[in-house]
């Protein structure tokens, strides 16, 4: 019998994405529209208790890796024990988060003890004023102790970094340095466009670009191998302790090995990052009378729905879709 993780391409989905909360902390311009979000009550977000039920079913139909995203996910109050909770799921080999990192020196050593497995972070200047420009916030000195605090702690974080023209296209070689002793991977990301966040063509980098403007300052940049369901094309600078990864959802599109499944805050299964095609599971598990295998009835059915892709400059553009704050990336 066919997996209800398995789509009709044959692309079998082993990584589920899971939004925790629709807030943030920052107010970063291209995740999130001027004027906000309408915050829904807590009643339309995903109890503990759900999250978990809903983690368990995925991960008994295939899922092996969970990552916890948001709007920012260190907000939720609970983090500690779901990430101990789906921890604790005995298929489950790997656990992640996605984070802006303001509050990781206060919450990382806790999320180490509950299991967190991985933590990539968010970083798209190495400037403290440039940070405050985008973000709208304080916090970059933060985010630095955060990055180094979860080194010291063993793990080798990935820093992501969106490209943005006009914006911190000058500090590309910077990200690059930055690798040079420190055990991380940087990600270079090309800019995608989401409802709100006013993107033009003439701000995204392409990774072929960034990749010449690396290669002028450090000619022996080279490619590595990747994994085969990676977003990222990994390189390094020979003798450098950390690596650097492309990711080229728009002018390279990586659909093909998609392993990727999404929750929302709010419940809907969402099959891609693009794409308002949803299908709400918390309606259908608030149905008392519904079992275990309904519910994963109605998992695989909203798998079958996957499109062959949906990265890619024209598709994108052009798409309906939430804004990146509700999704988690
Ligand atoms: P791991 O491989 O688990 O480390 O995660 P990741 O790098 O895919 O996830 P992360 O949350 O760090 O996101 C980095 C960037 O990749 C963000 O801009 C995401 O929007 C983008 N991204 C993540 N998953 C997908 C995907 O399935 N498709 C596309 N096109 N982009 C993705
Ligand atoms: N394009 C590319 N990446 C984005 N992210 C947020 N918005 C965008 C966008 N418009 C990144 C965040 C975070 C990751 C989850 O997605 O910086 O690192
Ligand atoms: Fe998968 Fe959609 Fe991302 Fe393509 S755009 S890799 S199909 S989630």
């Amino acid at each position: 019998k066919v997996s209800p993780l398995t789509d009709s391409f044959g692309r079998h989905h082993t990584y589920l994405r899971i939004s925790l909360t629709e807030r943030c902390n920052l107010r970063c311009d291209y995740c999130m529209p001027a004027e906000g979000v309408p915050l829904q009550p807590k009643s339309h977000l995903l109890s503990n208790e759900e999250l978990i039920r809903l983690a368990r079913i995925f991960v008994e139909q295939g899922v092996r890796k969970i990552r916890l995203t948001g709007g920012e996910p260190t907000i939720r109050r609970d983090i500690v024990d779901i990430v101990a909770e789906m921890k604790a799921l005995p298929q489950l080999e790997h656990i992640g988060i996605t984070t802006n990192g303001l509050v990781l020196t206060r919450l990382l050593p806790s999320l180490q003890r509950a299991g967190l497995d991985s933590l990539n972070i968010s970083l798209d200047s190495l400037r403290k004023e440039r940070f405050e420009r985008i973000t709208r916030r304080k916090g970059w000195e933060r985010v630095i102790a955060g990055i180094d605090l979860a080194i010291q702690l063993g793990y080798r974080p990935k820093v992501n970094c969106v490209l943005m023209r006009n914006f911190n296209e000058d500090e590309i070689c910077d990200f690059v340095e930055f690798t040079r002793d420190r055990p991380v991977d940087v990600r270079f990301i090309e800019y995608m466009p989401f409802s709100g966040n006013k993107w033009q063509t003439e701000r995204l980098i392409s990774y072929k670009e960034t990749l010449e403007v690396i290669r002028k300052r450090f000619s022996d940049f080279e490619a590595l191998p990747n994994g085969p369901n990676d977003t990222s094309k990994a390189y390094a600078v020979p003798g450098f302790q950390g690596q650097v990864g492309f990711i080229t959802s728009m002018t390279e599109h990586f659909c093909g090995t998609c392993n990727r499944l999404r929750l929302t805050a709010d419940g809907n299964i969402k099959v891609c990052l693009f794409g308002n095609k949803e299908f709400s599971l918390r309606d259908a598990m608030r149905n008392k009378d519904i079992s275990e295998e309904d519910l994963v009835d109605l998992i695989g059915a909203a798998v079958q729905r996957k499109k062959r892709q949906h990265a890619g400059m024209l598709n994108l553009s052009q798409m309906e879709n939430r804004p990146m704050i509700l999704i988690g990336g």
